[in-house]
């Protein structure tokens, strides 16, 4: 197809992207051809810097030849193995470098293709758990207001995100909703450090009403991505793990976005304090060469799911495309390139720099506050950053000026109220700087737009 093709109406109307209105896609299509480092390049020639790893993903960076090669070799030898009747060589030494670099005794692993799939499985897990060590009854799942957990019932029904959930509702039955530590906009009204981490106290109150023999399992992501970048204040996941232990809930992290070294550990299990009972991976364990997840989960759980054939206490679940060979040999080899390189390293020293440099932005009288770990950082706008009213949503500011530096060749996450980066773990300095510089000129414009 040429280029004029690619991008001509007709062609792009057959397609539906992630939550993206088509009729305003094809006003202005991009269509990314090539991928180098932290560069794309659509078809026609245009680079630009992937500030957002695709989409929380290709930790590894573009055009990785050592992931490619692992793939390309596993491709010569066997693309599928029977997922119900057997596994692989590279599948089984995956779960093997896994569990050495899981948290504590997180040391066996489902392997399947999705984030959805992860969290999905997860609280399945949870649930057969349960039932299997004689709580028949704790079936309810707690999550947290803004959290994403994927797309799929289950995961949408934990999902705390109106409006990617609403207009499929009902969703599930049992599944409850607590308020994350939003702590720039706290819906207590109160001010860390005094409120002694009033929101995760708030979780045990939940359990006791709600009853704790009913209660399965909690889940959250550690750092939340919907709503700008949410950071678990210090004490507040220890906090959670106290109260989940207190009250035999097994705590699950969705750690699809946060795993892989996003935020300077190769978990935020262990950036932060508390280790979860089941983690979920997506995303950066491939850094998207090939479709690869996974949940691990800790021993004691994993022990009440063996037994004898007649015991039917097997997990009952599975994928088609779980432990698919190709995938655990992306896997394998972006584990290496994450060890090997020491990128957890570099996302704590390029994510510094960043967080660093993001404070100048405060010159501009827009931004409210900066949040972040590792390299995955959150600017939040605001009109007035005294009183931290924000913007009215009408301007939509954020959104102009993710718009604005796509414009400008940077590729960034962003929503009305908040603007994020996550470029892949390879970005070099002087890349972080023409990152930051075409951050800097959307915003300039943008305020100038906005405001004279
Ligand atoms: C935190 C989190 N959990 C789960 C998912 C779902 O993953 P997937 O889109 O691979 O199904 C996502 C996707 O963005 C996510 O960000």
């Amino acid at each position: 197809m040429n280029t004029e093709l690619l991008t001509a109406p007709e062609s792009l109307r057959r397609l539906v992207l992630d939550l993206r209105q088509m009729e305003t896609f094809i006003e202005d299509p991009l269509v990314i051809q090539k991928a180098d480092g932290v560069w794309y390049e659509d078809v026609n020639g245009r680079r630009i810097l992937d500030g957002i790893s695709g989409i929380f993903t290709v930790n590894a960076g573009h055009n990785n030849r050592r992931i490619i090669d692992a793939i390309k070799a596993q491709l010569d030898t066997m693309a599928f193995a029977p997922p119900l009747h057997a596994t692989s060589p590279p599948a089984i030494e995956l779960v093997r470098r896994l569990a050495e670099v899981t948290p504590e005794d997180l040391n066996t692993i489902k392997l399947l293709s999705g984030g959805s799939e992860a969290t999905e499985a997860a609280m399945k897990l949870a649930r057969q758990y349960h039932r299997q060590t004689g709580n028949p009854g704790k079936f309810k799942v707690i999550s947290r207001f803004h959290g994403y957990h994927g797309a799929t019932m289950g995961a949408l029904s934990a999902t705390g995100t109106r409006r990617r959930k609403t207009m499929f509702e009902p969703t599930l039955h049992g599944f409850l909703h607590v308020h994350p530590p939003t702590c720039y906009r706290c819906p207590f009204e109160k001010t860390f450090p005094d409120c002694d981490v009033f929101c995760a106290r708030t979780v045990e109150d939940l359990v006791e009403l709600e009853g704790p023999e009913t209660v399965a399992a909690l889940i959250l992501e550690p750092v939340g991505n919907t709503g700008g970048i949410i950071m678990p204040p210090p004490g507040y996941l220890s906090e959670l793990r106290e109260i989940c232990t207190r009250h035999d809930i097994l705590l699950i992290y969705d750690e699809i976005i946060t795993g892989f070294g996003r935020t300077g550990g190769m978990f935020a299990a262990q950036t932060f304090e508390a280790a979860p009972d089941i983690l979920c991976m997506g995303k950066g364990m491939s850094s998207g060469y090939v479709p690869l997840a996974g949940i691990a989960f800790r021993d004691s759980i994993a022990s009440a799911f063996l037994g004898r054939e007649e015991d039917e206490v097997e997990f009952s679940h599975g994928h088609t495309f779980g432990g698919n060979p190709l995938a655990a040999a992306a896997g394998l080899a972006n584990l290496a390139e994450i060890q090997d390189r020491d990128l957890c390293a570099s996302a704590r020293e390029t994510g510094a720099y960043v967080r660093q440099r993001l404070e100048d932005l405060r010159e501009f009288g827009i931004v409210g506050d900066i949040r972040g770990c590792g390299l995955l950082a959150g600017v939040e706008f605001v009109a007035d950053p005294e009183t931290r009213e924000p913007f009215d949503p009408s301007l939509k500011f954020g959104v102009r000026v993710g718009q604005s530096a796509l414009e400008k060749g940077l590729l960034t996450r962003f929503d009305p109220n908040w603007i994020a980066l996550a470029p892949p773990l390879v970005i070099t300095r002087e890349e972080t700087d023409l990152m930051l510089e075409i951050l800097w000129d959307s915003i300039r414009e943008v305020v100038k737009k906005t405001r004279y």
